[in-house]
């Protein structure tokens, strides 16, 4: 019977009954001590199903004579659908909505330097050729049709390849997700339930914090520090609770730009194979680096089987074109998958796009030719952010990545730099979004990989300006 109480079934079996006429308007129902025992439940079972079947006015007691089937209320004379209530019933959870709020900014304010959004921009869309690509597939009739729920085959043969691990060895040891925001929903979904415990860093992605509080998840949060997550901290946390899983961007962490150590990562794994924790290793910027590889994934270090790997073409490529994968044990890419059928989302003409862009051995040069522009964009950013050092603002140089993650000076309010840069043309985002409290805080993140030199320029000279008015307007 799951994790749903015995009434609701009861209820459920009862209402089913009631909607479908199989109980005409009119029945009368068994007593409740009859029904318990034809059913074999408690009394008190039957009392709170029937409860529940009155105050939605299915049934209605008459004195003296047991319980019936009642007509369903006239409608109303102007039928509307009351939303508020409806959605009420979904699992949806209340909590701040940062991604509507960061992927609306250019339908806002379509001028803005954005220094917001966490994608290659426009210049690296040309400069990967991949719309030649989309363009062949166009022309190819298959695109059009259904491909397998699991990942159109082809692609999932050239991303084993990519990963190149032997852990994962065959296509079937893959899903292709819609991006790995898709992926995260299905893994989270999966492995954990409402009031289920997970654990995150923090801070971490919005998207992930997004997601985890909107399925009304304990959120456990470790703090990170030069060398990534604290995982030394984790075996406290794992005396006192059991999470349903370790939520990690371990390689060039968004919003922080850190990478976890490889001592770290094979303590990290130690842990996860002592308590039976499942680690969800999300890998977004590992092929993003901007000086040195970063340390081997979790998930090439796994030897149980205990990583579900996820990444995405959004970071490599552009976030348009919807498509990352997961990655790891055939049991459990067998479960997402037939959780995924319940949507059959990705693209297929995406699919062949980049399956053949990547057969073509396009991709190792686009990165190359990318990491080394985005090498040039940071360093041009950090240039016009030294000097604010000396009124109080702090960042590190980050190795890899898309971000600067910056501390502001002294009581100043991260917000409201934010609404004021808005207004003068630039947009940035803002720490709270990665942080689990709301209140105050002294951060911003700035994405040095969407604007060309020229605008990064612009826009760090209208931030400036506004940095030094806030200042000013504080003493
Ligand atoms: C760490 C991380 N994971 C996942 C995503 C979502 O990517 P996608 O576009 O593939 O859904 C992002 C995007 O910013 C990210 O930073």
């Amino acid at each position: 019977m799951g994790r749903n109480p015995v009434y609701t079934h009861v209820y459920n079996q009862l209402r089913y009954k009631i909607l479908s006429g199989e109980l005409p308007i009119g029945s009368l129902l068994p007593p409740e001590r009859k029904l318990a025992v034809q059913l074999g439940v408690s009394r008190n079972t039957i009392v709170r199903a029937f409860s529940e079947l009155e105050a939605e006015g299915l049934i209605a007691g008459k004195m003296g004579s047991g319980r019936y089937v009642e007509a369903l209320p006239p409608t109303p004379s102007l039928t509307r659908v009351d939303w508020r209530s409806q959605s009420t019933r979904s699992l949806l959870h209340p909590s701040p909505s940062h991604m509507e709020e960061i992927l609306s900014i250019t339908d806002k304010y379509p001028h803005t330097i954005n220094f917001a959004h966490g994608d290659g921009g426009k210049y690296t869309l040309v400069q990967s050729r991949l719309t030649e690509y989309v363009e062949a597939a166009a022309k190819r009739s298959s695109s059009y049709f259904f491909t397998s729920v699991q990942g159109l085959p082809e692609l999932r043969e050239r991303l084993v390849e990519w990963m190149g691990i032997p852990q994962i060895s065959s296509p079937d040891q893959i899903c292709v997700t819609s991006g790995s925001q898709e992926g995260l929903y299905l893994i989270a979904t999966l492995l954990a339930r409402q009031g289920d415990c997970i654990v995150t860093e923090m801070p971490t992605y919005f998207g992930s914090l997004q997601l985890f509080q909107s399925l009304g998840m304990q959120i456990i949060p470790v703090p990170l520090d030069q060398d990534g997550m604290r995982v030394d901290l984790l075996e406290g946390i794992l005396a006192r609770s059991r999470p349903r899983f370790i939520y990690t961007v371990p390689t060039f962490h968004n919003p922080t730009g850190r990478t976890l150590t490889l001592a770290r990562r094979r303590q990290l794994l130690a842990i996860s194979e002592k308590y039976g924790i499942p680690i969800v290793e999300d890998d977004a910027y590992r092929h993003l680096h901007l000086e040195h590889e970063p340390p081997p994934s979790l998930k090439q270090l796994d030897q149980w089987g205990n990583v579900i790997y996820l990444n995405t073409f959004s970071k490599m490529l552009f976030p348009g074109l919807r498509i990352g994968w997961i990655a790891g044990s055939s049991p459990i890419i067998q479960y997402i998958t037939r959780l995924r059928e319940l949507t059959i989302s990705t693209s297929t003409l995406s699919q062949f796009a980049l399956a053949k862009y990547m057969r073509d051995g396009a991709l190792r040069p686009h990165l190359d030719t990318v990491t080394r522009l985005y090498a040039e964009q940071a360093r041009l950013m950090e240039s016009q952010l030294r000097p604010l050092r000396s009124m109080g603002l702090d960042y590190e140089v980050p190795a890899g990545g898309f971000y600067f993650w910056i501390s502001l000076p002294e009581g100043m309010k991260a917000r409201q730099l934010m609404e004021r840069c808005m207004e003068a043309g630039v947009s940035f985002t803002c720490g709270d979004m990665f942080l689990l409290r709301e209140a105050e805080q002294p951060y911003i993140r700035l994405c040095f990989t969407h604007e060309g030199a020229e605008r990064t320029l612009h826009g760090m000279s209208i931030l400036t300006r506004v940095l030094y008015q806030q200042k000013e307007d504080s003493r």
